[in-house]
């Protein structure tokens, strides 16, 4: 076995009512005075939003509520919500709502507890992030699972730019999972969070380290019990069952386990955030556009890994069959698998080859590990998705 450091300190309370538990839960984690985030406004709609604010008020905790997070969400909103959450004095901020409004919780802790400094420079590394306030989640999709990652993902529109930045100090205190609250999402989000939930392990299944045998069955189980769940949710978005294997497929898939020991990859991701930087599209969608030209571009480098997952995932002969198999399930949950398919229609070699330079940094990074790729290969793989 490989050698590693696992560290998943988010207490998680898991099951119907969950929510009841938040404001206890922000007791335990020190929180007195809460700014609270939430979206676009499915969780005041669904009743979510004061059931929440109720337990805070019920528990005499201090709070202000400030909704409006989009997807993708913007950097001068988290600016704003900095400041505002400065003024009021917030000891604690607690995200109701998917991966937008957690990774914004995530940044607004670090705009308080940091307000002489510009957010921007932690996401582009030119200052290091040594301090924040605790974050707590209650989750409304099981997607992105912010809810126990050490990450947080940021679009600057003034520079067109979409980054991660991942620290132990985006760890949130608690995360609150209750399934019954993704019975409302609709059919285009539960199929995005599907697609998400499998990438965070694909994006560390494929690897070049080997010899983590238990990572490797964990990560195959994995994606079995979400692609048997995701159709069984698609078919009936209240089925208990599998809205709960996918919730919990989802934190488990993006807090480390399923890549324990081994370099990561993640180069369908990086791939499908310039997608999201220019065309404003859902990040589950833009992976899924990528994912199958991307594993035609890097299949020949390990080729036995791509006939071990496909065997073990798919029950599929080769390779080729186990992309076809991936590709074929991505369509069967009506997710895109080219540009045509994500809505953006076919582009021209310009804008293309723009894609290229912005994820390769202008040739200051490459991406990838199973298969390094700079800018002539990354070019490659968005030309044949360009259909
Ligand atoms: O804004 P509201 O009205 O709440 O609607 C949201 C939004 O339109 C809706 N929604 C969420 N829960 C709902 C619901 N609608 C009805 N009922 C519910 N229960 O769904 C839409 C998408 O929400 P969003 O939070 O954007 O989804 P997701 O959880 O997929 O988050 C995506 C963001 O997370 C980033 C992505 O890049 C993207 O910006 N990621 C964050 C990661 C992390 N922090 O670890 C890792 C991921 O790889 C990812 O990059
Ligand atoms: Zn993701």
């Amino acid at each position: 076995m490989q050698s590693f450091t696992f560290y998943s300190p988010t207490e998680i309370v898991f099951g119907r009512g969950a929510q009841e538990q938040t404001a206890q839960k922000v007791k335990k984690y020190g929180g007195t005075r809460v700014f609270l985030l939430y979206g676009g406004g499915s969780v005041r709609k669904s009743g979510l939003l004061g059931e929440v604010e109720k337990t805070l008020a019920d528990a005499g905790i201090e709070f202000r509520s400030l909704g409006g997070v989009q997807p993708n969400p913007r950097l001068a909103f988290a600016e704003e919500a900095a400041k505002e959450a400065s003024r009021f004095g917030a000891d604690f901020i607690l995200g109701v709502g998917g991966g937008s409004v957690l990774d914004t919780a995530k940044a607004v802790a670090h705009g308080v507890a940091n307000s002489d400094v510009p957010l921007w420079s932690f996401w582009t590394r030119e200052a290091p992030l040594e301090k924040t306030l605790p974050v707590g989640a209650v989750l409304t999709i099981s997607a992105a699972g912010s809810e126990t990652s050490d990450s947080a993902v940021l679009t600057n529109e003034a520079a067109g730019q979409k980054r991660g930045l991942s620290t132990n100090l985006n760890r949130p205190r608690f995360a609150i999972m209750n399934p019954e609250l993704t019975f409302t999402l609709p059919p285009y989000q539960i199929g995005c969070g599907i697609v998400d939930i499998m990438m965070h392990t694909l994006d560390r299944y494929f690897t070049p380290t080997r010899g983590n045998a238990l990572t490797d069955e964990w990560a195959e189980a994995l994606l079995r019990v979400v692609v048997e769940n995701g159709t069984r949710a698609l078919e009936d978005p209240h089925d208990y069952d599998a809205m709960s294997e996918l919730m919990w497929c989802g934190s488990l898939s993006h807090n480390g386990l399923t890549g324990l020991g081994a370099k990561m990859d993640f180069a369908v991701h990086q791939l499908g955030h310039e997608l999201s930087a220019k065309f404003d599209v859902a990040h589950g969608a833009s992976l899924s556009t990528v994912w199958g030209d991307w594993a035609r571009e890097v299949c020949g480098e390990h080729p036995e890994r791509f006939t071990r997952y496909a065997k073990n995932v798919w029950g599929a002969a080769s390779a080729e069959e186990g992309i076809e198999a991936t590709v074929r399930y991505f369509r069967s949950i009506a997710m895109p698998t080219c540009f045509t398919e994500l809505g953006i229609g076919v582009q021209t070699e310009e804008t293309v080859a723009d894609l290229a330079r912005r994820c390769c940094w202008d040739d200051k990074r490459t991406i990838g590990s199973f298969k390094v790729l700079g800018r002539e290969e990354i070019a490659r793989i968005y030309t044949a998705a360009n259909r």
